[in-house]
């Protein structure tokens, strides 16, 4: 099937980076949320950075013209118009497997359903479905329109056709695709969280200040972010779910989060979301 026209749900951080990339990529994209408060940031978002890419000469007018016609709509009404639907709404289970019911139901027969989740099952979510050759992950990294991964996560029903035709989108969108198997965290934050949880642990047990373990990961590892600081980017909360997902779903101990990040949660310490995480912001 040729994809022209991208259907992104959910319109936050994820959402609307995928919703500009993929407009300045040349497709025609509609981009849903059920509150209306994050159509309108998400509509400032793209704005706001689309302008500096044109001034800076990352992107033309015909690019910018594109993205400023993007629809920000608050149902799924026009999905049937599209080609392929990308789900970045926020990472629960429940949320995302009664919405893949409604893609289902909504999308024409054939579309591909990709979801952008960090750790829920792809095989879960594709069992919510009558099409579960047709879903398949398609995980972009933060911030969407500087980083070039996509990891592109097969569930076990997922056909060849489909991977081929996601890993071609992803290239089309000037992304680098990555293809891993089903599993709880995938490769990316299989590897990330528990060196996250980690750096908490070394921090809980006063081995060393913020600044100072941050420090070592940047200057010693060569690593661009600390893992204290990429926390705070990721959000605690989001970082807490994950570990929780890879705990249960690989049923072992050395995935167990932090009690300093537990904390910071319920306490509303969530990072540069909330304005305080490890650090002020
Ligand atoms: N934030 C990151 O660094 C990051 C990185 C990679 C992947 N992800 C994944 O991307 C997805 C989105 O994360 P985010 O950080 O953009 O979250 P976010 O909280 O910024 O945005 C989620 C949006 O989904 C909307 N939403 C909730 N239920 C909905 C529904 N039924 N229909 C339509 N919209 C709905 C919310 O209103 C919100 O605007 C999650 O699955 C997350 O795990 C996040």
């Amino acid at each position: 099937m040729t994809v022209k026209h991208i259907f992104v749900i959910g319109a936050g951080t994820m959402g609307n980076g995928i919703a500009q990339v993929a407009a300045t990529s040349g497709y025609q994209v509609t981009c849903m949320d059920v509150q209306p408060a994050a159509l309108e940031k998400a509509r400032a978002t793209v704005a706001k950075s689309t302008t500096k890419l044109l001034e800076k000469g990352m992107i033309n007018m015909e690019q910018k013209a594109s993205v400023d016609a993007i629809q920000f709509v608050p149902t799924m009404d026009t999905m049937k118009d599209a080609d392929l639907v990308i789900e970045a709404a926020t990472e629960n289970p429940e949320v995302k497997l009664r919405l893949f019911r409604d893609m289902d139901v909504n999308a024409r027969e054939g579309v591909i359903l990709a979801s952008n989740t960090s750790s829920i099952s792809i095989t879960k979510i594709a069992a919510a479905t009558k099409r579960p050759d047709r879903v398949i992950g398609m995980h972009f990294m933060n911030p969407v329109p500087l980083m070039k991964l996509v990891e592109v996560i097969r569930g076990s029903g997922t056909s060849d056709e489909t991977a081929k035709t996601v890993v071609d989108i992803c290239k089309v969108m000037s992304k680098e695709p990555v293809e891993a198997n089903d599993s709880p965290g995938f490769i990316s934050n299989r590897i990330l969280c528990p060196m996250i949880n980690e750096a908490i642990f070394t921090l809980q047990e006063g081995v060393g200040a913020p600044e100072a373990i941050d420090q070592v990961m940047k200057l010693g590892m060569n690593h661009p972010m600390g893992p204290l600081e990429l926390a705070d980017l990721i959000g605690l909360d989001v970082v807490l779910f994950i570990l929780e997902v890879l705990q249960r779903g690989l049923g072992e101990d050395k995935y167990r989060p932090a009690y300093l990040l537990r904390k910071m949660v319920d306490a509303g310490y969530l990072g540069r979301k909330t304005g305080k995480g490890f650090y002020q912001y």
